[in-house]
Order: C-alpha cells, then structure tokens, then sequence
C-alpha cells in the first residue's frame, strides 16, 4: 500500500501531539498524508519542532495551543483548530499526563 497517500485530504487532531506519544502518533499521521493539527499546552517549542519535523518529511501540520482541563476547554480548542482547518477527520486524544 502506498502510505503516503492513505490519508491525503484528511485533517488529523492530535492532542498533546507535540512531545512524546503524541507526537509520534502526529509524525505517523502526517507520513501517511494526512495534514496534522499538533496540540500542546504549555511547550511552544516541542510544537513547533513537530511542525518542522513533520514538513522536513514532506508532510503538512500546524500547531494550536490550548490547556485541557480547564472551564471552556472544548470551546478553546476547536476555536483554535478551526481557525487554521475546516473539519476534523481523525481525532486523537491523547493528552494527559502518565
Ligand atoms: N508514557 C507512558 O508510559 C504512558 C503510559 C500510560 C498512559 N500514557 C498516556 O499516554 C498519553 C501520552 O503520554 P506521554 O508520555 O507521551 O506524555 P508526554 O510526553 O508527557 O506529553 C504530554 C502531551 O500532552 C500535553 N498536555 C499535558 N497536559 C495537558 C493539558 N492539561 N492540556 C493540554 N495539553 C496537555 C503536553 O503538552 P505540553 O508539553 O505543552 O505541556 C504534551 O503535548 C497521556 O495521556 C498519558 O497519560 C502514557
């Protein structure tokens, strides 16, 4: 099966995508074409180098920042995903703390 293509027009949400898990979930997502929305609480940094590992690779992602736990969450969230996506195809929610 050619992977790279699997998902190509597909959006992914990956919470907490930017470090660990997450972000090798995102890294996956995108190798199989999918553009990726890598989520991340407080570590702009981790965000962003996803970002760039996943375009170094030839894929598409984008970094949104919200904190999970908190009232008005959700809202904060697709807020922030919708200002860079229209429509989510793959949800992840990974976020957390082990
Ligand atoms: N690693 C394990 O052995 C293990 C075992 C069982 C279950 N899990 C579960 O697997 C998931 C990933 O684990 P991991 O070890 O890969 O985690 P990790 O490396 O610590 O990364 C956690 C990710 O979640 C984000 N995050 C954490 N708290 C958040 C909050 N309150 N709001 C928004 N984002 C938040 C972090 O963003 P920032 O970096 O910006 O804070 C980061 O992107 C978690 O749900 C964890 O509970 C892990």
């Amino acid at each position: 099966m050619n992977r790279t293509a699997r998902l190509a027009g597909k959006t992914a949400l990956v919470t907490g995508g930017s470090r660990g898990i997450g972000r090798a979930i995102a890294l996956r997502l995108a190798a199989d074409g999918a553009r990726v929305a890598v989520h991340y609480a407080n570590n702009e940094t981790a965000a962003k180098e996803t970002v760039a590992a996943i375009e170094a690779a030839g894929g598409s992602a984008f970094a949104i920042r919200t904190e999970l736990g908190v009232p008005g969450d959700a809202e904060a969230l697709w807020n922030a995903f919708d200002a860079h996506a229209d429509g989510v195809d793959i949800l992840v929610n990974n976020a957390g703390i082990a």
